[in-house]
């Protein structure tokens, strides 16, 4: 063998020699040496728990591909739409197969009045956008029957096409309801972005006239946060197809995953940060305090996999001034700036390999656009749904076991019963 491991059970003395493929081992090929003996990886940091052909990250090296496709040249060259269709389908489209699904996609970006008006306008006046949308796409399920067909390819690509054309939809509905503003219908004669920016800001104008630059930006942070392999929402989203739910219900947990603040949420917290930080004259000591625990983690800063750069927060950077030029410089950019210069030269975020990642500039574009904080998340989860349904398709044709992880009990050992007066 070219590169293996040779493990020994001194249990038993016996020896398995296993190769070492594409960096890893099999669970497999372990199993056959320790039975039922099993690996402890909370957070499944040593753990692949799938072949997939759709996002290749090299954490080191700063790399991010979508079926192979550098995210720089995405981002400078292509649409969002365009990489949707790449994500889900394998191959950029052909010309005739882009104009079909942007047809397709174009035309389903209609939600049923029922989700408007007796699901949507149900929530309370504050509800938090993201729960709004969370729940509005596990809904979905509820008026779309013929989902449960998984297996048939056309089925499930209709129900692909309805998620990734009505996200903006539902989460530019969410918005109005949480201002106050009545629902704009989507525009047919528009692309997704400029569309999506209609249906957020239009107030009484025939038509609304959105900044091409605007749109165009707003279209490169949906490239770049279309896929992202095996992230926490990801993961959720597989672990769910697994058990064959239908696509909108794995969504929806993919969408809750993105919630939290350790994911898609982070966005939000830089903005937080920024604001509790307040000046440039205080970076130096919010970054002590953030080495000595007392502000809890620099919010954009860090990855799981990304050990030297986030490319895409590069791009975002570049995409910053772009959007600033139109809106005018976010008042937290200095301090953005400044903190992530004091981070950079300092040995705790040196040695630890911290970085800025993709939430530390995108939250100060989308402020500069106008959008409020609590909507940040979900302009992640408009684009990312293209990645997870990729990653759901993907699933369903390998025919994958349910996601089943092992774990190890801590609890109790057998204990009887006493009733409630006898203790
Ligand atoms: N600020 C300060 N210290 C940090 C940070 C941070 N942002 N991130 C990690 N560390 C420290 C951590 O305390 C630990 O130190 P020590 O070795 O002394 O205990 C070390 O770095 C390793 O941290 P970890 O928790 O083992 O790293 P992880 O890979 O499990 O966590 C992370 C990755 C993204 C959850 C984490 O870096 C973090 O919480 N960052 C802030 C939140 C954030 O920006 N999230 C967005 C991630 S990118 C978009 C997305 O995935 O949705």
């Amino acid at each position: 063998m070219a590169e293996s491991v040779t493990i020994t059970d001194n249990r038993t003395g016996d020896s398995i020699e296993i190769p070492i493929e594409n960096g890893g081992v099999s669970a497999a090929e372990w199993k056959k040496l320790l039975g039922d003996t099993w690996f402890y990886d909370p957070g499944y940091t040593q753990t692949a728990a799938t072949r997939s052909a759709i996002t290749e990250i090299d954490g080191d090296a700063g790399i991010l591909r979508y079926r192979g496709y550098p995210i720089e040249q995405l981002a400078e060259q292509s649409t969002y739409l365009e990489v949707a269709y790449l994500l889900v389908y394998g191959d950029l489209p052909t010309a005739e197969q882009f104009a079909q699904w942007k047809h397709d996609i174009t035309y389903h970006t209609f939600i049923h009045e029922n989700v408007r008006k007796r699901f949507m306008e149900g929530f309370h006046y504050d509800a938090h956008p993201m729960g709004m949308l969370v729940s509005a796409v596990a809904a979905l399920s509820t008026f779309y029957l013929d989902a449960k067909d998984i297996f048939d390819r056309e089925t499930l690509d209709k129900q692909i096409v309805r998620l990734i054309a009505k996200m903006p939809t539902l989460a530019a509905c969410a918005f109005r309801f949480g201002i106050g503003m009545p629902f704009v219908y989507p525009d047919n004669s528009l692309d997704l972005s400029t569309n999506f920016l209609s249906m957020m800001w239009k107030v009484a104008e025939p038509r609304f006239e959105a900044n091409p630059k605007l749109a165009r930006a707003l279209d490169v942070l949906f490239i770049l946060h279309a896929d992202h392999e095996l992230n926490c929402g990801t993961a959720a989203m597989r672990m769910v197809g697994s058990s064959h739910a239908d696509p909108y219900s794995a969504t929806a947990a993919a969408a809750a995953a993105l919630y939290g603040p350790r994911h898609g949420g982070a966005n939000e917290q830089v903005i937080r940060m920024l604001n509790t930080i307040g000046s440039m004259d205080n970076v130096e000591a919010f970054v002590a305090d953030v080495k000595s625990g007392k502000a809890g983690r620099l919010q954009g800063f860090g990855h799981r996999v990304y050990k030297n750069f986030d490319p895409r927060a590069e791009i975002i950077k570049k995409a910053a001034y772009d959007v600033f030029e139109v809106t005018g410089k976010n008042p937290l950019l200095d301090i953005a700036l400044k903190l992530e210069e004091v981070a950079l030269a300092d040995d705790y975020f040196v040695s630890r390999k911290l970085y800025p990642n993709v939430d530390f500039y995108s939250g100060l574009i989308y402020q500069a656009m106008g959008f409020p904080v609590d909507m940040f998340t979900v302009l992640f989860a408009i684009p990312r749904v293209s990645g997870w349904l990729a990653h759901y398709k993907e699933l369903l044709e390998q025919d994958q076991k349910i996601a089943r992880p092992r774990q190890l009990y801590t609890g109790s050992a057998q204990r009887d019963y006493v009733g409630v007066d006898q203790r």
